[in-house]
């Protein structure tokens, strides 16, 4: 048996997460202790860098404290340490790597520098085992909105698609302001929508056209949308419940088409829908409903495993030690750009 600790600071979530890989070579998750400093990020409308890194800094050791206590183990009982090394926040990063190879330095264990990606992906064999090969990976977060094939979660993701400008989770944090709502914007649209009517107004679908990239996104010209249609009212009261409704039913209309024309053109038979965005409602039903029409079977991790968090981290390490994976060395750097492709460094 195998325990490797997992280290995750690349936005705003410190993440510590514990697994260990059993006999068998299941996984089995130990400890996953998340702080978040959100609520110090809420009044800018967007994460903060610098208040990120040094929330980092505060929460680090005492979340490390809570996960072996919760997972009643000890330092000494690791035997290898995961830590997201990009993409993410330069100082962000920096925080969880330098921690990360300080506690590789003085357990005398391996280190591997970890890509956050195939991470939350990798959130999702805690929860329903290992992966079919090939499988299509839909990440949708506050960074990022991509299509991934996934022929081994540890050596070998391509990219297939992403967007080219905002990512899904930034498009609800945008729109949230326009109608006033908190942020993060993910969750108070998920319920205001739920209010409202979807077909109230037909908001675009964007590069869904003839002549567009297949399987890339595009969610800047619904937020302008949004913003456009709201500001036409003129002062009149907004249908917040119907807007953020019809705006929802925009987003999972097209992340949802173009994953499973992917899958479908792939010949991929499992598709993994994983980020922050996945925890939302509509999203989720109209993936099983699509999924289900078109003979795909669909995986979702619980929203606490979609959303950043140290336990899709040890996850991947857990992987990258069972494939064999040469661990990085000490000298192991931050990757603010690091390419999804890039599983280990
Ligand atoms: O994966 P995540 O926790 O952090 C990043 O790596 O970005 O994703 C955060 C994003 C935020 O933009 C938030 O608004 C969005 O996920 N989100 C949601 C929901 N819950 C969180 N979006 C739509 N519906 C939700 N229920
Ligand atoms: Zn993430």
């Amino acid at each position: 048996m195998t325990i490797v600790l997992g280290i995750e600071s690349s936005c705003d979530e410190t993440g510590i997460g514990i697994v260990r890989i059993e006999s068998d070579g299941a996984l089995t998750l130990l400890a996953d202790e998340v702080a978040s400093s959100v609520d110090q990020h809420a009044r800018f409308g967007g994460v903060v860098p610098e208040v990120a890194s040094r929330a980092h800094l505060e929460a680090l050791v005492p979340s490390v404290t809570r996960a072996f206590e919760s997972a009643s183990l000890e330092l000494s009982d690791v035997d290898a340490i995961a830590v997201t090394c990009g993409p993410g926040l330069a100082g962000a990063l920096l925080v969880g790597v330098s921690a990360a190879k300080a506690y590789a330095a003085a357990l005398n264990v391996p280190l591997y520098g970890a890509n956050h990606l195939p991470g939350h992906v990798a959130a999702d064999t805690l929860e329903h085992g290992p992966l079919p090969s090939p499988c299509l990976a839909l990440l949708v977060s506050g960074g990022h909105t991509q299509l991934l094939r996934v022929d081994d979660l540890a050596t070998k993701i391509t990219e297939v698609g992403s967007t080219i400008d905002d990512a899904a989770g930034e498009a609800y944090d945008k729109v949230a302001r326009i109608l006033g709502l908190p942020y993060p914007g993910g969750p108070p649209i998920d319920k205001a929508a739920r209010r409202g009517n979807p077909d109230a107004i037909r908001f675009p679908r964007g590069l869904t056209g003839p002549r567009d990239a297949r399987f890339d996104f595009s969610f800047s010209g619904l937020k302008t949308a949004v913003a456009r249609w709201v500001e036409a009212r003129d002062g009149q009261e907004i249908p917040v419940d119907d807007v953020a409704a019809s705006f929802q039913e925009a987003v999972a209309d097209v992340l949802t088409a173009k994953a499973v024309r992917a899958a479908t053109e792939l010949g991929v038979g499992t598709m993994v829908v994983s980020g922050g965005v996945a925890a939302n409602s509509r999203l989720s039903t109209l993936a099983a409903q699509r999924c289900a029409e078109a003979g795909i079977t669909l995986r979702v991790p619980r929203p606490r495993l979609c959303t950043d968090n140290g336990a899709m981290i040890a996850a991947l390490g857990a992987h990258l030690v069972k494939a064999g994976v040469r661990p990085s060395s000490l000298d192991l750097s931050a990757g603010p750009g690091l390419p999804v492709g890039t599983v280990s460094v």
